[in-house]
């Protein structure tokens, strides 16, 4: 995988690319100058298998054991409050002229089995996003995120924006996925007869209000120990990445086999309860797994052939995933009535409940639910090391402090960013439920997908000549259709997390405005 250069750019030209800051780009000549400096140059050894693995293994963490459950049983509040609307019944609702009235506003409509349509709708529109971030990485050949190649096409404005709204994807994705090693490690250990305090294994808050829990601490404590680890330079290899994806894709498949002996089919009846507004919220909630499937974009500079790779790379693992998750959806669904999964245990770890309640061996058992916890470690250890390089990358920008991009004198790593990373990632995990976190996170990557998506339109038009390791087909349909898919996706999630959402962007753009952009290379003297 990418092991980002950390050198220093003190003393480098800078070039104004326009007279308005916000609009100037860093020089792609000068990133691919220092990405080539002696001891920097990445080698060129990932083919299409090495690639579609790094995939998988980004993608497969705890959504699929967690979200399918609550996605297909929908919430359900007590007290009515359009902030619990889906943003696509309230414009519904609007166009018929019928107001706010009429919009569902005790929480979300369960989409039952038809989950399993939202998994394959949500990788389409995956798909499409995957081909256009293929595009942006292979114009900068360097490694890197979507935070460096906006900054170097679309001007500092979009960099900033992407980088803050990559925290929601890193960051946040993160707090989810260990909430839900957390309750699959409370489920495992309570299967040998450990039971864990709720006090000291559940979320704090959840649902909107407080649930009388301390701290969740197994997800705080795993995150601190991985921290420990990134710190002393401890990293997943190419060849590690291939074993925990044999792991993970093994406690799945062994869960379709123990689970799909245990599936009556008039679970599965109604498959659609809620027709088609559940595909399309269930599909906003799932999206969530297959967050990840990007990262095999920013190994674009040790791909051996990215025209050829990359788009196979996103296309195969996100296929192999729809396979796996489409198969999960349709096991889980059969194996008890979607309305099992609103809450308690049931909600929290659905696989792991459904199987001891229907009497699953305690040895098959295992075998899933350590493999499933094998493969949330794995994907907690490259969001963590990917968030702590983003703010390393805009740290040495001038857009974050510098403490950020202070490397460690021992050890080489940027040791403050993956502190601060853990702590931030570490401390939501013990408060918060998984949905809450999952939805920020969808809407957040969404947004930045989007954003991605239109970088490629424009970028087509303002600089048509600059060389593209690999290029989208039937531009811009396809941009757009992604555009319009991730947008789609986006109704499908509450008013709340909107809400949440812009308030991100707002605190965002006050911290650029106020801060960064007085510390960034282009300020004017
Ligand atoms: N796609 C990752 C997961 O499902 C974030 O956990």
């Amino acid at each position: 995988m990418a092991q980002t250069p950390l050198h220093t750019n003190a003393g480098a030209e800078s070039v104004r690319t326009s007279d308005n800051q916000l609009l100037c780009c860093k020089s792609i000549d000068k990133l691919i100058a220092e990405a080539n400096e002696p001891g920097h140059t990445l080698k060129k050894t990932l083919g299409p298998w090495s690639l579609t693995a790094l995939g998988i293994g980004a993608i497969i963490g705890s959504g699929i054991f967690v979200l399918t459950g609550t996605a297909a049983a929908g919430e359900f509040f007590q007290a009515p409050s359009i902030l619990h609307a889906q943003v696509l019944d309230l414009i519904v609702n609007l166009l018929r002229g019928g107001g706010t009235a009429n919009v569902l506003m005790h929480g979300r409509p369960p989409a039952g089995p038809s989950i399993a349509l939202s998994f394959l709708v949500v990788a389409i529109a995956c798909s499409f996003a995957g081909l256009c971030y293929a595009e942006l990485a292979s114009m900068i050949p360097i490694a890197g995120s979507a935070y460096t190649y906006s900054y170097a096409t679309l001007g500092e404005i979009f960099a900033w924006i992407i980088g803050w709204d990559l925290i929601l994807e890193y960051v946040v994705s993160n707090v989810a996925v260990a909430i839900g090693f957390s309750a699959y490690t409370k489920a495992q250990l309570a299967s040998f007869g450990l039971n864990l305090p709720d006090q000291w294994s559940t979320p704090v808050w959840e649902a909107g209000h407080w649930t009388g829990s301390y701290f969740n601490v197994p997800g705080f404590l795993i995150i601190f120990i991985l921290t420990v680890l990134l710190v002393r330079g401890v990293r997943e290899s190419a060849e590690a990445n291939n074993v925990m994806v044999a792991i993970k894709i093994g406690a799945i498949v062994v869960f379709l086999v123990v689970g799909g002996m245990l599936v009556n089919p008039q679970n599965w009846r109604p498959f659609a309860p809620s027709g088609f507004a559940g595909v399309v919220t269930g599909g906003a909630i799932v999206f969530f797994t297959y967050i990840g499937f990007d990262s095999v974009s920013t190994a674009a500079e040790e791909s051996k052939n990215p025209q050829r790779d990359l788009p196979i790379g996103i296309i195969g693992s996100l296929i192999i995933c729809t396979v796996l998750y489409v198969g999960v959806s349709i096991v889980l669904l059969g194996m008890m009535k979607y309305t099992t999964f609103i809450s308690g245990e049931a909600a929290m770890a659905p696989v792991a409940y459904a199987l001891t309640v229907l009497g699953a061996s305690r040895f098959s058992r295992s075998v899933i639910v350590v493999g499933a916890l094998t493969g949330m470690i794995s994907s907690l250890l490259v969001f963590q090391y990917g968030q702590a390089r983003i703010w390393y990358a805009m740290s040495r920008d001038g857009l974050f402090p510098r403490l950020f991009s202070a490397v460690h004198p021992r050890f080489k790593t940027p040791h403050w960013s993956t502190w601060i990373a853990g702590f931030a990632v570490g401390i939501p995990s013990g408060i918060f439920a998984i949905s809450d976190a999952a939805d920020l996170c969808n809407i957040g990557t969404l947004f930045a997908f989007a954003l991605v998506s239109l970088g490629v339109i424009i970028l087509r038009r303002t600089q048509p000549g600059r060389q593209r390791g690999f290029r989208v087909p039937f531009v811009p349909w396809f941009p757009l259709i992604s555009i319009v898919l991730c947008g789609g996706l986006m109704t499908g999630l509450t008013v709340i997390t909107w809400l949440r959402f812009v308030v991100w962007l707002v605190v965002g753009l006050m911290i650029y405005f106020f801060y960064s952009r007085h510390r960034s290379e282009f300020a004017k003297k």
